[in-house]
């Protein structure tokens, strides 16, 4: 590969921290950092699911470490930062992929569904931002990608808190973006559309919603994890060094019909 080309892409010596790591979208995004040379940090909440994540990236040759958290807690997620000692580097990279979607009818949104989607994919996101983007700043590089949704831009059916959870993570996107990119620390959202993973494992035992979701698009097909991957390594290399404070829609078209 042209030197030039390598070197834009190139990770080695980044620490990426990638909540949500061990299962879709995350755990995608994870592979194609380690393959680029991070040494990345997977966290979630389920201890066996992040041990298989790392080892299947150490067998690939990446460098990788688990961490459990459960990013709709507070104490747990200070936890994490203090044990974020350990990894081989401050972290550089952050991405949010963490994420629940409880779909029920809006009037049967309890306080307790509210409150639990908020935490998880909103104020988790925040609360690690703060947390680690003043240190990525003092170094003058940090790259924060947060996982956004269509549904943070138009409504789907049974996604009251889901969609406005995801819709304010695009907001503190852009709020994080205003404040850190003068020194080196750009802030994305990746919008992907409809993904088969075990996060949408209710909507996709329907064969016709999986069809119709698919004709939706204009590359006539849902969504797989390995979609997000180009995108992510462009917003987290220095190759999205100009990029910032965007929402960028990997989703087959989808929200252009
Ligand atoms: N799939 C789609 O169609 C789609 C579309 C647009 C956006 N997204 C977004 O993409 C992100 C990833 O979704 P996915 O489809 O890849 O889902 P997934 O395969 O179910 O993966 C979710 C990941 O997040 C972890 N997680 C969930 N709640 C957590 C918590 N409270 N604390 C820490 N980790 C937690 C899970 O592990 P544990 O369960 O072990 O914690 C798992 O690693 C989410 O933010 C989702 O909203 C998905």
């Amino acid at each position: 590969m042209d030197e030039t080309l390598a070197r834009l892409f190139d990770l080695h010596g980044r620490v990426a921290l990638v909540t949500g790591g061990s299962s879709g979208i995350g755990r995608a995004i994870a592979g194609v950092l380690a393959g680029a040379g991070a040494h990345v940090v997977v966290a979630a909440r389920r201890r066996e699911p992040v041990d298989e994540t790392v080892a299947a990236l150490i067998a690939r040759g990446g460098a990788a470490t688990g961490e459990t958290v459960d990013v709709g807690n507070r104490e747990s997620i200070a936890a994490l930062v203090g044990r974020l000692a350990r990894a081989p580097g401050p972290i550089d990279i952050l991405v949010n992929s963490a994420g629940i979607n409880l779909r029920m009818p809006f009037e049967e949104i309890r306080d307790d569904d509210w409150d639990a989607t908020i935490a998880a994919n909103l104020t988790g996101p925040f609360l690690l931002t703060r947390a680690l983007a003043p240190a990525m700043a003092a170094r003058g590089w940090g790259r924060i990608v947060n996982i956004a949704s269509q549904q943070a831009v138009r409504a789907f059916g049974n996604s009251g808190a889901y969609g406005a959870s995801k819709g304010a993570l695009v907001s503190l996107t852009r709020s994080t973006a205003e404040r850190w990119s003068s020194r080196g620390v750009t802030c994305n959202a990746i919008v992907p559309g409809f993904v088969l993973t075990p996060l949408t494992r209710e909507a996709s035992a329907d064969p016709a919603r999986v069809a119709a979701m698919a004709a939706r698009t204009m590359i006539g097909r849902n969504g797989v994890p390995d979609d997000c991957r180009g995108m992510a390594l462009l917003l987290a290399s220095d190759a999205g060094a100009a990029i910032t404070g965007q929402a960028l829609f990997v989703d087959g078209g989808f929200s252009a019909t």
